[in-house]
């Protein structure tokens, strides 16, 4: 055990639930909530406003390294900021979405974010979702937790959170894009999205939020028994 509780690392693909079940996990335990996409999200979305093409590795390796990201807890999880500006809601754009995936396969911008995020849950008590955390960023994670609901479910998913946002994405459209996502973030090179050989497997597809935290939350607890 870390100084702060455990280290609880939440992987899987775009859309299976991760960011509202960790959020829920981490209130539950009293642990730290950080989601490393959201890392990945402002990269882009600097990127995007800076006018850098996204296959300008060297250009984008640069701007993440020099780049300031924070976080501040609140009651819906986390706000985000980039450079002190605040950037929570503008890193869910849809143009951010669908590019983030380029920037996320650049080695030294993986590098950079990673030893970010592994710093960040270093005193461990913190609940960490992403695509390589169990596997990469927190290898000596006490709970690693994958989670996978089908490509059906995460797009009618996707479609009602962008309905409550005002964004009215065909569901067909959105079921492409996630397929896309999942493709690009499982082939890349490193550290690509796979499941961790330790990690516990929970299929969401047909489960209630509150049913999938509790779920995770048997596993914490399993483990804090042990500890
Ligand atoms: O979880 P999300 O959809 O906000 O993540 C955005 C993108 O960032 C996703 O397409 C893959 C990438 N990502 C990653 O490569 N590694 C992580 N640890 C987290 C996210």
């Amino acid at each position: 055990m870390h100084k702060n509780g455990l280290q609880v690392a939440i992987d899987g693909p775009a859309s299976a639930g991760k960011s509202t079940v960790a959020k829920l996990v981490a209130k539950q335990f009293g642990y730290v909530y950080c989601d490393t996409g959201a890392m990945y999200r402002a990269i882009t979305l600097k990127t995007i406003e800076a006018g850098i093409s996204l296959d300008s590795d060297t250009k984008i390796s640069k701007l993440a390294m020099t780049t300031k990201i924070s976080f501040e807890p609140d009651e819906n999880g986390q706000r985000v900021f980039v450079d002190g500006k605040e950037v929570t809601e503008d890193i869910r754009q849809e143009d951010v979405t669908n590019s983030v995936s380029a920037v996320a396969a650049i080695a030294n911008v993986r590098q950079e974010l990673s030893a970010r995020q592994a710093e960040i849950a270093k005193d461990g008590g913190i609940v960490m979702d992403g695509r390589d955390i169990g596997t990469t960023v927190l290898p000596n994670a006490e709970v690693k937790i994958f989670l996978i609901a089908s490509v059906a479910e995460r797009a009618q998913r996707r479609y009602k959170e962008n309905i409550q946002k005002g964004i009215n994405t065909p569901l067909d459209e959105l079921q492409l894009e996630i397929e896309a996502r999942d493709y690009k973030d499982s082939h890349r090179k490193i550290s690509p999205l796979t499941k961790a050989k330790d990690a516990v497997e929970i299929d969401t597809t047909s489960l209630s939020i509150k049913e999938v935290v509790s779920a995770i939350a048997k596993v914490i607890n399993n483990q804090l028994n042990v500890n």
